[in-house]
């Protein structure tokens, strides 16, 4: 049985390195965030917009504990995911956990063509969004640091990149018999 979690910020990379590395490996590949808007049938938008930040962090934990149930499957939870209750600790308790360690300047350049759909970051200017992505990563890096592997998501943009970041994260992996 395997179950692998991937975290780190937002624009890690933990999509599209997931949905790469679950096809090679044939598991089933989940995205905590689309799960919980197919279950609930909102996007994370809304949910932020009707019940606040605490109210998402709820879902998201009822959530990460039903996934985090499921057998063969990569597991790719949000940025925030980490960081609230003891998530992290279900995490390392439930399967192999990654953190998709990333360089300020690439998420940043991710995120400023990606931040319409993340309610922490859609009204942010330029400015404002590289000294936020600054802060948030120097509070979150002591949960991303729990994760039992750490993992450079700064390879995945282009295919070749991601095959080959796939390559790399089975190695890493297959280290470990769990
Ligand atoms: C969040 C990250 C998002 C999503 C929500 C909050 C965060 O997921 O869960 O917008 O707090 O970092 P992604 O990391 O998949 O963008």
């Amino acid at each position: 049985m395997k179950r692998i979690f991937l975290t780190g910020y937002m624009g890690a990379g933990k999509t599209t390195l997931g949905k790469a590395f679950a096809k090679a490996m044939g598991l089933q590949f989940i995205d905590l965030d689309w799960y919980i808007e197919s279950r609930y049938h909102k996007t994370i938008r809304e949910i932020f917009d009707e019940r606040g930040e605490e109210g998402f962090r709820q879902m998201e934990r009822n959530m990460l504990h039903e996934v985090g149930e499921f057998d063969d499957v990569v597991i790719s939870v949000g940025g925030g995911t980490p960081c609230f209750f003891d998530n992290m600790d279900y995490m390392n308790s439930q399967g192999q956990t990654v953190y998709l360690d990333v360089a300020i300047p690439v998420l940043f350049r991710r995120l400023k063509v990606a931040k319409a759909k993340r309610p922490l970051l859609k009204d942010k200017s330029d400015e404002e969004l590289l000294a936020f992505i600054q802060s948030a990563l120097e509070q979150r890096a002591p949960f991303y640091q729990q994760a039992r592997y750490r993992f450079d998501g700064g390879h995945l943009e282009s295919r070749s990149q991601i095959a080959t970041s796939v390559e790399e994260l089975r190695e890493l992996l297959e280290q470990d018999t769990m």
